[in-house]
C-alpha cells in the first residue's frame, strides 16, 4: 500500500457505537467521561499516555502519540450502543460492578443518558443469557438493515461527523468459515435464507461496513474474519480489526513467552486456569462459547515459540487453558499460570504467576485506542485488515496465508512504525551503527 498523503483532520464529533453495553463497554464510556472531566487518568491507553521516539536517539524528539498523529480529541467523542437488556449505561455499569459507586456517581447523569438500542440477538449463538430488548424481523437480512437504520439515525441525531463500531457483546458459539462467507453476494443470500453460519455479530459488522463505519471485534467470534466482509471493507474504504481484546492472562503470556524464546529457554508446559464471576464468565460456561475463546487463547504460544523451528525446546510443550465461572469473584478475575521451563542441560524450573486482574480495567483503554486509531486509519485512507493493531488482540487478523504476530514487543514496534510511516518519518530499526561511525 502507498504511504498515506495528507491525513484529513478530525473535524467534528466522533460517535462510538458498541454492540453490547456490558462490563467492558460501560467501563470504557465511564472512564472517558471521568478523564475528560479531569477526575481520573487514562492509564493503559497508548493514544493518551504513550510517546513515540522520532529520528535518532540523540535528537531528543519524543512527542506524545496524540500530538504526533491527528487523533480525535476525547471531548469530541459521543457514545451509543445496543444490548439485549434495557438498562442504561449507568445501570449496566452498576450491575457489572467494575467501577465503584463513588466513581459512577460522578458520571451518573452522563451514563444514564446512554440507552441501548434494541439488539439483534439469537440464543442459538449465546446460549446462557436472554433479554427483552430485542429486534424482530422477517430474516437476518431485514435485521441487518434495521441496524443500518440505527446507525443512520444515531449519526443524524447526535450530529457526529464520523462513526466507529466496536463489538463489546458476549462471545458467540464457535462458527466455522463456510462458503456463504466467501463473497458479499453469497453473504446477502445467506442472510435472506437465515443460514446458521451467519451470527448476529456478523449482521452488525455487515451493517457497519456497508455504512462506511470502521469495525473492531473485541470478542473471539468469527465476525469480520471472513472474505465477504473483508471484500466489503475494501469496497467501502473501511478499516477493520480483530479479534478478542488482549487482556489478563494472554497479555502476560505474550509478555513472558517472547522472553523465554529470545533467551532460548525451553518449555515443557504451560497450564492456565481462570476463575471469573462476571456475565462474560457466565456465557463462557457454555461449551460452544468456551470453544471460541479457547481457540483464541491457545494459538498464542504456538505462534510465538514456533515449535517447528525449535523442536527440542518447544516440540513437546503441553498447553492447557481452563475457564471456570465462579460468581463470588465478579469482574475481578484470578488467572493462575504454572509454567514448566527448562534451562542449560535440560534442568527444569518452574514459574508461577497469579494475576489478580481486573479484566474490564485492562480492556477499556484498548477500546479507546482502537476506536481512535481506526478513525485515524480511515482518515488516512487505510482500509481492510489493520494488522498494525495486532498489539490489542489475542487472535490478530492477518491477510490470508500470513501467520499472526503475537509477540507484544514486535506488535508494539509495528504499531509505532506504522504511525511513523503514516506521518512520513523514518522507521526505527534499532540498528544504531551511526552512533559509532
Ligand atoms: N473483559 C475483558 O477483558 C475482555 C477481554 C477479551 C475479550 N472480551 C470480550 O468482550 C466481550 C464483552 O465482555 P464483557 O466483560 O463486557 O461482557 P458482558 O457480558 O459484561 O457484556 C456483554 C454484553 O453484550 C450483550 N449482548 C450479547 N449479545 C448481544 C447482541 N447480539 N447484541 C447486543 N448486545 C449483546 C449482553 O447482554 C451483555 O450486556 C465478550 O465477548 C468478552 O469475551 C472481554
Amino acid at each position: 500500500m502507498e504511504k498515506p498523503g495528507k491525513i484529513a483532520a478530525p473535524k467534528g464529533k466522533l460517535g462510538i457505537l458498541t454492540p453490547g453495553m456490558g462490563a467492558v463497554s460501560t467501563t470504557f464510556m465511564a472512564g472517558v467521561e471521568l478523564v475528560r472531566r479531569g477526575k481520573s487518568q487514562p492509564v493503559g491507553s497508548v493514544t493518551q499516555l504513550g510517546t513515540i521516539r522520532l529520528g535518532k536517539r540523540t535528537d531528543g524528539r519524543t512527542p506524545l502519540v496524540k500530538q504526533f498523529v491527528p487523533l480525535a480529541d476525547l471531548k469530541d467523542l459521543t457514545f451509543g450502543g445496543w444490548d439485549i437488556f434495557k438498562d442504561n449505561a449507568y445501570q449496566s455499569a452498576a450491575n457489572a460492578g467494575v467501577l465503584n459507586l463513588q466513581d459512577l456517581a460522578k458520571v451518573k447523569p452522563f451514563l444514564s443518558g446512554i440507552k441501548p438500542m434494541k439488539a439483534v440477538f439469537d440464543r442459538d449463538y449465546v446460549k446462557l443469557i436472554d433479554g427483552p430488548n430485542i429486534k424482530k424481523g422477517k430474516n437476518k437480512y431485514e435485521l441487518a438493515l434495521k441496524i443500518k437504520e440505527d446507525i443512520a439515525n444515531y449519526k443524524r441525531s447526535s450530529r457526529v461527523s464520523r462513526l466507529v463500531m466496536c463489538w463489546c457483546g458476549s462471545t458467540e458459539v464457535f462458527v466455522k468459515p463456510e462458503d456463504v462467507h466467501s463473497t458479499p453476494a453469497k453473504f446477502v443470500e445467506a442472510m435472506k435464507s437465515n443460514h446458521a453460519a451467519i451470527a448476529p455479530s456478523m449482521l452488525y459488522a455487515w451493517a457497519a461496513i456497508t455504512s462506511g463505519v470502521p469495525f473492531a471485534n473485541g470478542a473471539p467470534n468469527l465476525t469480520v474474519d471472513i472474505p465477504a466482509i473483508q471484500e466489503l471493507a475494501q469496497e467501502h474504504s473501511v478499516p477493520i480489526c480483530g479479534k478478542d481484546f488482549k487482556t489478563g492472562q494472554t497479555l502476560m503470556k505474550t509478555i513472558l513467552a517472547p522472553g523465554f524464546k529470545a533467551r532460548m529457554l525451553g518449555l515443557d508446559g504451560w497450564f492456565s486456569t481462570n476463575i471469573l464471576g462476571n456475565r462474560d464468565g457466565e456465557v463462557l460456561e457454555d461449551p460452544g462459547s468456551f470453544k471460541t475463546k479457547e481457540e483464541s487463547k491457545l494459538s498464542v504460544l504456538e505462534y510465538i515459540l514456533q515449535p517447528k523451528l525449535y523442536p527440542m525446546l518447544y516440540g513437546k510443550m503441553h498447553h492447557k487453558v481452563r475457564i471456570n465461572y465462579y460468581p463470588p469473584r465478579g469482574d475481578n478475575k484470578e488467572g493462575w499460570d504454572n509454567i514448566d521451563i527448562f534451562g542449560w542441560l535440560g534442568y527444569p524450573m518452574q514459574i508461577k504467576v497469579d494475576f489478580l486482574c481486573r479484566d474490564s480495567i485492562l480492556a477499556a483503554p484498548i477500546v479507546l485506542d482502537l476506536v481512535l486509531f481506526l478513525d485515524l486509519a480511515q482518515r488516512a485512507g487505510m482500509k481492510g485488515i489493520q494488522e498494525w493493531l495486532s498489539f490489542y488482540f489475542k487472535s490478530p487478523m492477518t491477510a490470508p496465508g500470513l501467520y499472526p504476530e503475537h509477540d507484544l514487543f514486535i506488535q508494539s514496534m509495528k504499531l509505532k512504525n506504522t504511525l511513523r510511516w503514516m506521518m512520513g518519518e523514518d522507521l526505527i530499526t534499532h540498528l544504531g551503527q551511526e552512533y559509532y561511525d
